[in-house]
C-alpha cells in the first residue's frame, strides 16, 4: 500500500490532519490500533479554543457542532467560598466552546469515510522506518503483517505510541515534570450546576465542574496519581465535590454516574518534533496537565502548521514551511506549557508545600481576583493564543 502521508493514530490529530490534507488534494492513509467503536466513544477533552472551533468550521466540520456545542463567555474561579469570574468577552472579546472530543472524532471519521478516505481500524503500527528515503510503516492487521510506504510519516499516535520511540534517543531532548496528584473524573447524568465552568481551590484539593450538554455534567476531583477507584463509591465522590465547591447560594446537582476514571498529570515536551520525514503531532510530542484545557487544542494547532507545510511541499515544491515545523510549533507549545503549569500550580494542593508556599499560592489567587491585568492574562491564554498560521 502506498500514500503520500502515512498517519499513525486516529485521534483528533491524525484524523484532522488527514481531513485537511484531503481538502488540499493530498492523499493519506490513517492507521489506528483500536476499533472504530473505541475511538469514537473515548471520553476525553471538552473545551475548544475559539481558534480550534474556527479551524473545524473552516474545514467544513461545523454542522453538528453548531447544533450541540455550548458557547462560554467566562469561567469561575472559586476559592475562600467565593467566586471570581473571568469574563472572556469583556477581557478579550473572545469565547470558548464546550463540545466533546469524541464527537469531533465521530465527525472526522464520518467526513473521511464519506470522501472515500482510507482509515484502517485495528491496524497497529509496529515501527516507522527509513525517515529520509521512501518511508515505511510496518503494521499488523487481522493477524497479518503489512507495510505502508509513504513520502512522509505523521506520528499522531499519542503519548504511548511508537513514532516518538523510533527516533534515536540521542537526537531528542525530553523535558518532563510529573505532578504528585491526578484527577478523578466522572461523567454524570445531571444538568450542570452552573452555566459556566467552575475551577475550585479548596483545602481538600482542587475540583472542577464542567459539562458536556444541558443534561450531562463532567466533574473532576484532585486525587492521588494512583488513586484506587474502589475507595470512591459514588456517594463519597458527590460528598467531596460538595465540600470542595461549597459557596453561598450554590447547590451541586447530583445524578447517575455514567463513567469514572483516574488520570495522572504530567507536563512533557520533546524537541525537536521532527526527525527527517517523520513529524510528531499532538500528545505524541507533548502532554500538558489538563487544568488549562489545552491538550486537544495544542494538537489541532500542530495539525494546522503541518497541513500548511505539507501543502507547500507537495503542491509548490517549497520545503521552508516543513523545515520550520518543529520550531513553529514549539514556540506555541512552550507558552501553552507555561499556562497549563501555572493554572495547575495555582489551583491544586501540594502536600510538600511549606507554609510560605501556601501563603504565596493564596496571594496569587487574591491578586488575580483584584487585578484586571492578571485576569486578562488568564483569559487571553484560556481562549487561546493566535495560531502560527494566523500570524503569517
Ligand atoms: P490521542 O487522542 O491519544 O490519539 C492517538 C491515537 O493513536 C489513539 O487513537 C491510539 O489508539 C492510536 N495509537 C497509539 N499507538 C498506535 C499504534 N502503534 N498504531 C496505530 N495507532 C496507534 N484537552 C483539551 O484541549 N481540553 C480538555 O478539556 C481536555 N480534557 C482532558 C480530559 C482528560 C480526562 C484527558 C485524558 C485528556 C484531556 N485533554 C484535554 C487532552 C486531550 O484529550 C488530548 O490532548 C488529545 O486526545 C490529543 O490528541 P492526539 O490525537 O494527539 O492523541
Ligand atoms: C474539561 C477538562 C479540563 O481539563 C478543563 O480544564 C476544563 C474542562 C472537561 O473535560 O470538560
Amino acid at each position: 500500500m502506498h500514500t503520500q502521508v502515512g498517519i499513525v493514530g486516529a485521534g483528533p490529530a491524525g484524523l484532522l490532519l488527514s481531513h485537511l490534507l484531503h481538502l488540499s488534494g493530498i492523499d493519506s492513509v490513517v492507521l489506528e490500533a483500536r476499533t472504530r467503536e473505541h475511538v469514537e466513544h473515548r471520553i476525553r477533552a471538552g473545551v475548544l479554543e475559539q481558534t480550534t472551533e474556527q479551524l473545524l468550521i473552516d474545514a467544513g466540520l461545523g454542522t453538528r457542532m453548531a447544533r450541540d456545542a455550548i458557547r462560554h463567555h467566562g469561567i469561575r474561579l472559586r476559592f475562600d467560598a467565593r467566586d471570581h469570574r473571568i469574563d472572556f468577552a469583556a477581557l478579550t472579546g473572545r469565547h470558548v466552546t464546550v463540545y466533546s472530543q469524541h464527537k469531533i472524532v465521530q465527525d472526522l471519521v464520518a467526513a473521511r469515510l464519506a470522501a472515500g478516505g482510507r482509515v484502517l481500524f485495528e491496524a497497529e503500527a509496529i515501527a516507522p522506518l527509513d525517515f529520509d528515503a521512501a518511508s515505511r510503516i510496518a503494521f499488523r492487521q487481522a493477524g497479518r503483517m503489512r507495510e505502508l510506504t509513504c513520502d512522509v510519516i505523521a506520528g499522531c499516535d499519542g503519548f504511548h505510541g511508537v513514532c516518538r520511540k523510533a527516533i534515536p534517543a540521542a537526537r531528542l531532548r525530553v523535558f518532563e515534570r510529573e505532578y504528585p496528584f491526578g484527577w478523578l473524573g466522572i461523567l454524570a447524568e445531571t444538568a450542570p450546576s452552573c452555566e459556566e465552568l467552575i475551577y475550585a481551590s479548596h483545602a481538600h484539593g482542587f475540583a472542577l465542574l464542567s459539562m458536556r450538554s444541558p443534561k450531562v455534567s463532567r466533574l473532576y476531583l484532585q486525587c492521588a496519581p494512583d488513586e484506587d477507584l474502589a475507595a470512591w463509591p459514588n456517594a463519597r465522590i458527590w460528598d467531596e465535590l460538595d465540600t470542595r465547591t461549597e459557596c453561598a447560594g450554590f447547590t451541586l446537582n447530583r445524578g447517575k454516574v455514567l463513567q469514572k476514571g483516574v488520570t495522572p498529570m504530567r507536563s512533557f515536551v520533546v524537541e525537536p518534533m521532527q526527525w527527517g520525514k517523520l513529524f510528531l503531532l499532538g500528545d505524541a510530542a507533548h502532554i500538558v496537565p489538563p487544568t488549562g484545557a489545552k491538550g486537544l487544542n495544542l494538537a489541532a494547532a500542530d495539525v494546522a502548521v503541518l497541513a500548511r507545510g505539507l501543502a507547500a511541499w507537495f503542491k509548490q515544491g517549497r520545503a521552508d514551511l516543513l523545515d520550520a515545523y518543529s520550531a513553529t510549533c514549539l514556540a506555541r507549545v512552550w507558552k501553552v506549557q507555561r499556562f497549563s503549569w501555572w493554572m495547575t500550580s495555582m489551583l491544586h494542593r501540594f502536600a510538600t508545600h511549606t507554609p510560605f508556599e501556601q501563603r504565596v499560592q493564596a496571594a496569587e489567587l487574591a491578586y488575580l481576583a483584584g487585578s484586571e491585568a492578571a485576569s486578562r492574562s488568564l483569559a487571553e491564554n484560556y481562549v487561546g493564543l493566535p495560531l502560527a498560521t494566523e500570524l503569517l
